[in-house]
């Protein structure tokens, strides 16, 4: 008995073996070409990229079938995916002498990142942070890695704010906190200690957005805050054509900045959650009024050096017009207003990306607050990707993203 099995089992061993390899050197060149995609020469970690891409897209598709069969609700399995790729890995160093701490003020919850030696000080440098997102995702806790690293680089008052998002609350609820909570420390600055003259407001995406929107209302009811920070800020949603959406949702940024998701989020962003049609990339969701109204305020022709026509007479899809309305107000897209409201912003301190389907609307931005000599200050990081400077610690670390926020941390400082 002993003999035959021993017979039988050294060649078995040997081809599993062999098997074992072939299998292993086949996934690997599979996993390779599935996760190829090409980037130019100068992409920072192309193969963290690339791979890290992949998986997003996987989930993001998983999320879509897990939400039809009525498996789980796919916002917050993104939500909780987010967490755990990027909200857990907090540090904290003692160190950097930071006190951290929930509270809430007024009725809305933040974390408040106070540097030590600012104990004996009763006026405070302060920065309002708003997380990006897309006004569906993020929170203190996945933007903790940002809002501690600009604590701890800028030694300012670090408040970071949890407002609602949908598809729990709809416009203008993260709005409405985010405004109530900044009138509030505005209006109150003794109480809590901080520097009434020195106010950053700052966020990333649909955080630079609120911060800008917010910025603005705060200058028309006669407060004056010191600067706005808005690093690769959302800043309209009237023009689609732009040549950055035309480059890069085509390119899918990070696997999930892509056409499906992004009309996706359009949908959601509605109450109605109205199906929101590809059209809409032709800008279908505005009436040929609207067009002829707001189009010299994001004139892709005259600010950017590349664009594509932009048709006004185009009538646009009565089925979405309705229900998009709330996307080109001011309060949704502070870059509908006027040469004379912009006139009066602070000091601007933006940030925008290449590799990012919000890039020309900040390049839009920054030549009309240049054509109408407003102090700017505006970096393009020209090889990195939206989203990339929350990517800090943890195993999704980018070395860029570190980078990143020291410039913006410097900035801020130095306009404090
Ligand atoms: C906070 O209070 C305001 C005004 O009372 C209310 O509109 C808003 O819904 C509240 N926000 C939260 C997060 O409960
Ligand atoms: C905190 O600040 C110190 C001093 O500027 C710096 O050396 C350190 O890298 C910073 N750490 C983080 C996490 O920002
Ligand atoms: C901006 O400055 C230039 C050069 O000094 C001047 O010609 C132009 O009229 C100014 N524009 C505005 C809007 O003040």
């Amino acid at each position: 008995m002993t003999s035959t099995n021993d017979i039988n089992n050294v060649p078995v061993k040997s081809i599993s073996k062999q098997k074992i390899l072939l299998i292993i050197i086949s996934l690997t060149v599979l996993s390779i070409a599935l996760v190829y995609q090409p980037l130019p020469d100068n992409f920072p970690q192309p193969w963290k990229y690339r791979f890290l891409s992949f998986w997003a897209h996987i989930f993001s598709k998983l999320g879509y079938l897990g939400e039809k069969i009525n498996l789980f609700d796919r916002i917050h399995v993104l939500r909780f995916l987010y967490y755990i790729t990027v909200g857990c890995f907090q540090i904290r160093n003692p160190e950097h002498h930071l006190k951290i701490y929930d509270r809430r003020i007024l009725n809305v919850s933040v974390r408040i990142y106070e540097p030590e030696e600012l104990d004996h000080m009763d006026k405070m440098p302060t920065i309002i942070h708003f997380h990006g997102g897309g006004f569906l995702l993020g929170c203190r806790e996945t933007y903790d890695q940002v809002t501690y690293a600009l604590a701890n680089l800028t030694r300012a008052l670090v408040i970071s704010v949890e407002y609602r998002r949908v598809p729990e609350h709809y416009f203008p609820a993260a709005l409405d906190d985010c405004t109530s909570i900044t009138y509030e420390l505005f209006k109150n600055a003794d109480k809590y200690r901080i520097d009434v003259n020195r106010i950053t407001l700052a966020g990333d995406s649909a955080g630079g957005n609120l911060a800008l929107v917010i910025t603005q209302s705060l200058i028309q009811d006669g407060y004056s805050p010191r600067t706005a920070c808005l690093i690769y800020p959302a800043l309209q949603f009237f023009d689609f054509t732009l040549p950055s959406y035309r480059l890069y949702l085509p390119r899918s940024i990070l696997g999930v900045i892509n056409e499906e998701n992004f009309l996706s989020v359009m949908s959601e962003l509605s109450e109605s959650k109205v199906k929101v049609t590809p059209d809409i990339l032709f800008n279908s969701h505005t009436s040929r009024q609207d067009k002829i109204r707001l189009h010299p305020y994001v004139d892709a022709g005259k600010y950017l050096p590349i664009s594509f026509p932009f048709d006004v007479d185009q009538e646009g899809n009565e089925d979405l017009i309705p229900h998009l309305k709330f996307l080109i107000s001011p309060k949704m897209s502070p870059l509908l207003v006027p040469d004379e409201q912009l006139m009066k912003l602070p000091t601007i301190l933006l940030f925008t990306a290449e590799f990012d389907i919000l890039r020309d609307e900040g390049f839009i931005f920054a030549e009309r607050l240049q054509s109408l000599n407003k102090t700017l200050y505006h970096h393009h990081f020209g090889t990195t990707f939206h989203g990339s400077h929350l990517l800090l610690y943890g195993p999704l670390k980018f070395d860029i993203a570190y980078e990143m926020v020291e410039h913006i941390a410097r900035k801020i400082r130095e306009n404090l």
